[in-house]
């Protein structure tokens, strides 16, 4: 009996949430999968209520569940940062997600903007770091409003962290079986942390070190490396050169919105915030889309996808499966249109479709 923590948060979290947990059901059902559903009102409005983001006692409840289902966090009358560091941030580092999954791919029937692109083309995961960088918090302000204001926002990165992380990739490059093949990406022409005048080195820093040190021990691994200025040009350009790709946490956050598109839109992103020995978190990589809240027009295959995710992680791999074949073949029918708001189709009927093609 698994227990499933479910947020939906904020915006058209709860409306896209609603269909994964209807696939979940169909699923579940069909797999003989018995799970319980633990839902928290947390977000924007009891943010706005209580002054509450993510109560203690209710972190103490995640961290005993199998698996957290989250839809999406962001409210138009909350200044930007409170509930996305308050939560979703707090979610990540307080369980020690340190794997942040997001599959890039195409699916047939699925348009990318990318001229002469196909399913073929588009296939790759990039292994995005999600407990430190950039996004931290360390930093600071002095003299605000003044001309002679100051603000430092730090990257941090330590040795422990940036190592699982490239071992965690490695694994996954070795696990999947395609093209062997494990792309770095990072900014080591600029970020170069310093001159070592100990090491006497220049130029190599921690994560091109430890890339390198730890794929000693996976010589079967090819091992690629792209500058992310670059990389965000090869997602469009060739994007069929990417198997696996590793990167830091503000990097990976950026260019998956740009393999969301070239995957077909935000409505089919989907993502897993992985702990390998604690609790792992899946979302759509979307946002709370606030003008859309309420109207039934959003996309709620990157959800459903999610929860596909989350069954793989749970050791479901049949209910996973199925739910991935579902969203194949609703795809492939036509009948999800363009998968943006203006498709005509319902968040509720893709919903339906998806589960009935589950059953
Ligand atoms: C994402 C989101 C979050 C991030 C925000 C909402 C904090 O953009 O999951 O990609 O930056 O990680
Ligand atoms: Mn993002």
């Amino acid at each position: 009996m698994y227990k499933i923590a479910v947020l939906p948060c904020d915006g058209v979290g709860p409306e896209v949430v609603a269909e994964g947990l209807k696939v979940l059901e169909a699923a579940a059902a069909r797999y003989e999968v018995k799970y319980e559903i633990v839902e928290y009102d947390i977000g924007g409005d009891r943010y706005l209520r209580t002054g509450e983001v993510l109560p203690p006692t209710v972190m103490e409840e995640l961290a005993q569940c199998d698996a957290i289902y989250l839809g999406a966090v962001g409210h138009p009358d909350v200044a930007p940062g409170i509930l996305e560091k308050g939560i979703l941030l707090a979610l990540r580092f307080g369980l020690d997600q340190y794997i942040n999954l997001r599959p890039i791919r195409l699916y047939p029937g699925v348009h990318t903007p990318i001229k002469d692109k196909g399913p073929e083309d588009i296939d790759f995961i990039v292994v995005r770091e999600n407990t430190e960088g950039l996004y931290v918090g360390m930093g600071g302000n002095m003299k605000k409003g003044t001309p002679d204001e100051v603000a430092l926002q730090t990257a941090v990165y330590t040795r422990k962290g940036t190592e699982r992380i490239i071992r965690y990739a490695y694994e996954l490059t070795r696990k999947r079986g395609k093209d062997s093949k494990l792309t770095l990406v990072d900014k080591a022409n600029v970020l170069t942390y310093g001159h070592d005048l100990w090491q006497r080195t220049y130029g190599h820093d921690l994560w091109q070190r430890t890339f390198r040190e730890v794929g000693e021990e996976y010589p079967d691994i090819q091992q690629d490396h792209a500058f992310v200025d670059a990389a965000c040009m090869w997602f469009v350009k060739n994007p069929e050169w990417f198997d696996v790709i590793v990167t830091c946490n503000m990097f990976g956050d950026i260019i998956t919105d740009l393999g969301a598109m070239i995957q077909g839109g935000m409505g089919v992103a989907a993502s897993g915030n992985i702990n390998p020995d604690g609790v792992s978190m899946f979302e759509p990589i979307h946002g709370s889309a606030p003008k859309y809240t309420g109207k039934n027009v959003i996309c709620p295959v990157a959800a459903i996808c999610a929860v596909g995710m989350m069954m793989e992680y749970l050791g479901e791999e049949q209910a996973g499966q199925a739910i991935e074949n579902a969203v194949i073949a609703a795809l492939a029918s036509g009948k999800l249109g363009d998968l943006s708001t203006r498709s005509g189709v319902k968040t509720t009927e893709a919903g339906d479709l998806i589960a009935s093609l589950v059953e």
